[in-house]
């Protein structure tokens, strides 16, 4: 199969394309480099045909799909702060992007599988989060994501292109950037236990997350592009299967992962975090077969290791 894979050069796309090429895939990779970093992690995979180029650009999206099977389409604008700030911005990258990505898609005869996020859910009362509840998102990322899934819906009703929106949820693991301003949790813990730095906890470190290690997200992809027909158009949770973690619980697993517990220095908690994350799996698993395999404390070993092996 011929995949093209957006945002190629960023945490999830990069282990998209490890995966395919693994398989004997012929890999398309699209991304303007402006957060992934290409020489990082695409190093290892040298027969990705990394495309530059930007989603607002059609015909540039076009030209990438040209001949592709399927699209994984991850290619976005994710910080939640920065989409308060940037509204137009986030709008025109993973709305208009998401548009000329179903465009090519219906060109080129592709299936679509869409990066989502359990940030389109809000605040809710119940849980575990089904799909089947009221959207209720918070801030601009969050109603791009939601537009981009009904925009995904849209095209197999109108078009017949099939499309699944995968909703994920704290998705962790190797090659996940811990340098950015907006970096999540779990590679900030890793790296201050392996430097011996403080690890900062917004709040009281009790709010719970549905953490997905990133080899679960991979297969997640994988079912989705091949999606029967009863999951066309459909958003599927892509959560990790069992019960979620406290941050408070986390830190305790990186720092024996790390074999050091450096003290956390507590601040307010940031605006807008909710207090609960926990995925409900069920649909993914009956309609795709989903198995998430990871458990949480093997899933930072994992990620321990490898930040170890790396900065040693
Ligand atoms: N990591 C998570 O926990 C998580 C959770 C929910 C949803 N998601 C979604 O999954 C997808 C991948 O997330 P990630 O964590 O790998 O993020 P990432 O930032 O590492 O990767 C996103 C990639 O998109 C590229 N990109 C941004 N704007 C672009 C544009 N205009 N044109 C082309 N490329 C552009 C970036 O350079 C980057 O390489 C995103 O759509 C994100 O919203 C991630």
């Amino acid at each position: 199969m011929r995949l093209l894979v957006t945002g190629a050069a960023g945490f999830i796309g990069s282990h998209l394309c490890r995966r395919l090429v693994a398989e004997g895939h012929e890999v398309v990779g699209f991304d303007d480099l402006s957060e992934g970093n290409a020489q990082v992690n695409l190093a290892d995979v040298p027969e990705v045909k990394l495309v530059a180029g930007d989603l607002r650009d059609a015909e540039a999206v076009a030209a990438a799909a040209t001949g592709c099977d399927a699209i994984l389409h991850h290619a976005a604008r994710k910080s939640v702060p920065r989409s308060v700030r940037e509204p137009e911005a986030f709008v025109e990258v993973n709305v208009r992007g998401t548009l000329n990505v179903l465009l090519a898609a219906r060109e080129a005869g592709a299936s679509v599988v869409f990066a989502s996020s359990s940030s389109v859910y809000g605040d809710q009362e119940v849980y575990p989060l089904s799909e089947s509840f009221e959207p209720r998102p918070r801030s601009p990322y969050a109603a791009t994501k939601l537009a981009g899934e009904a925009l995904m819906r849209s095209w197999w009703h109108s078009y017949g292109v099939p499309t699944v929106s995968l909703r994920y949820f704290n998705v962790y693991g190797p090659f996940q950037d811990p340098a950015s301003e907006y970096a999540a949790v779990i590679p900030r813990f890793v790296t201050a236990c392996l430097t011996g730095s403080t690890p900062v906890i917004y709040g009281d470190g009790e709010q719970a997350r549905d953490f997905t290690f990133i080899d679960d997200v991979v297969e997640a992809n994988l079912l989705a592009a091949r999606a029967p027909q009863a999951a066309r158009g459909l958003v599927l949770n892509a959560g990790g299967g069992r019960e979620p973690t406290t941050v408070n619980e986390l830190l305790a697993l990186v720092a024996v992962a790390a074999g050091n517990a450096p003290e956390p220095r507590f601040e307010p908690a940031r605006e807008g975090d909710i207090r609960r994350s926990h995925a409900d799996i069920s649909l993914a698993r009956e309609l795709l077969g989903y198995d998430p395999k990871v458990a949480i404390d093997e899933g930072v070993r994992r990620t321990v290791d490898w930040s170890a092996a790396r900065a040693g």
